[in-house]
């Protein structure tokens, strides 16, 4: 089996230096306290960023993703996004990388005082931690492609938990995750509550017909960085973009497919439930990958 997010061993990451609250510390001493808002209630975001060729690739975009979520589960962060910057910087720079680095930054709400949802009961300031790893895409993944399947577990409105926001609460992915893994597939492809397709359990989708190339209204997913830059690059390219509703029958009848994600970039699907797809170099999703990492290695 291949995933999005396969990668290549890197013994550096057993001494990365772990940014938590204004220190680094060693992976093994890098701790939060019990009574985190996170650990008791998943109740935080977070972003990944990546380093790449000596600097972080999309930063502005990142870091204003970061900020959008906190305002929308009414986080406030006390930091502004010159000092977020500073420490995503200061995190590169100790941990010497190059290329290849993935930081993961996550901030919670702040200690409980008690295991009690309202954050009323916070009596720190909001977490912040920045786990950096270097961590290099396995290209196996883009040769072979991944096989998706559709599962039961749905992407909810946004009225029951906002599936654009990059919550730290997971659920939602995760038991779509398990569902098709379960099926042996590689990652789930998951349904709006209407019935179309919205997004998969980790990346997001996008399929070709007749060389246009279509991705879900966006609604039911995460604020996707990657997802905007390739529908920017086919508007860039004059290649036929649509953002909308469609069915499971449309993607069954589509000539290509891939999913994209700020780790991987753009991967290629190589089967949904019972439909194959080719992969080849004269495939448009070849094309756009290649357009993508143009557009990254600038
Ligand atoms: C559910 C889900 N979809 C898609 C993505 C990919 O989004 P992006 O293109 O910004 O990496 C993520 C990762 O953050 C995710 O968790």
């Amino acid at each position: 089996m291949v995933s999005s997010h396969d990668f290549i061993e890197d013994k550096r990451n057993l001494n990365i230096k772990i940014y938590v609250n204004g220190k680094f510390y060693k992976r093994k001493d890098a701790k939060i306290s019990v009574f985190d808002s996170s650990t008791m209630l998943g109740d935080g975001i977070w972003d990944s960023i990546r380093y790449h060729n000596n600097k972080f690739i999309f930063l502005k975009e990142h870091v204003d993703r970061l900020f959008k979520d906190a305002k929308l589960i009414d986080l406030k962060i006390h930091l502004n996004r010159k000092k977020i910057t500073e420490i995503l910087e200061k995190t590169v720079k100790i941990n010497n990388i190059k290329t290849d680095g993935h930081l993961r930054i996550i901030i919670s709400r702040g200690i409980k005082s008690t295991p009690y949802q309202s954050p009323k009961v916070t009596i720190s300031k909001p977490t912040i931690i920045i786990i950096p790893e270097f961590k290099k895409p396995d290209k196996r993944a883009y040769k072979k492609g991944l096989k998706l399947v559709t599962v039961n577990t749905i992407r909810g409105p946004e009225n029951v938990q906002n599936p654009q926001i990059n919550s730290l609460s997971k659920l939602n992915c995760i038991l779509a995750c398990i569902e098709a893994q379960k099926k042996g597939a590689d990652e789930a492809l998951m349904f709006d509550i209407n019935d179309n397709i919205a997004t998969n359990n980790s990346t997001h989708f996008f399929y070709i017909k007749n060389n246009c190339v279509f991705t879900s209204t966006g609604k039911y997913c995460v604020t996707g960085i990657t997802r905007q830059k390739i529908i920017d690059i086919c508007k860039a390219h004059k290649i036929k973009v649509f953002q909308k509703n469609f069915k499971l029958k449309d993607v069954l009848n589509a000539d290509e497919a891939f999913v994209t994600g700020t780790f991987a970039g753009i991967v290629p699907v190589n089967k949904i439930n019972n439909k194959k797809f080719k992969i080849n170099d004269n495939n448009l999703t070849y094309k756009l990958s290649n357009f993508y990492l143009d557009l990254i290695n600038k």
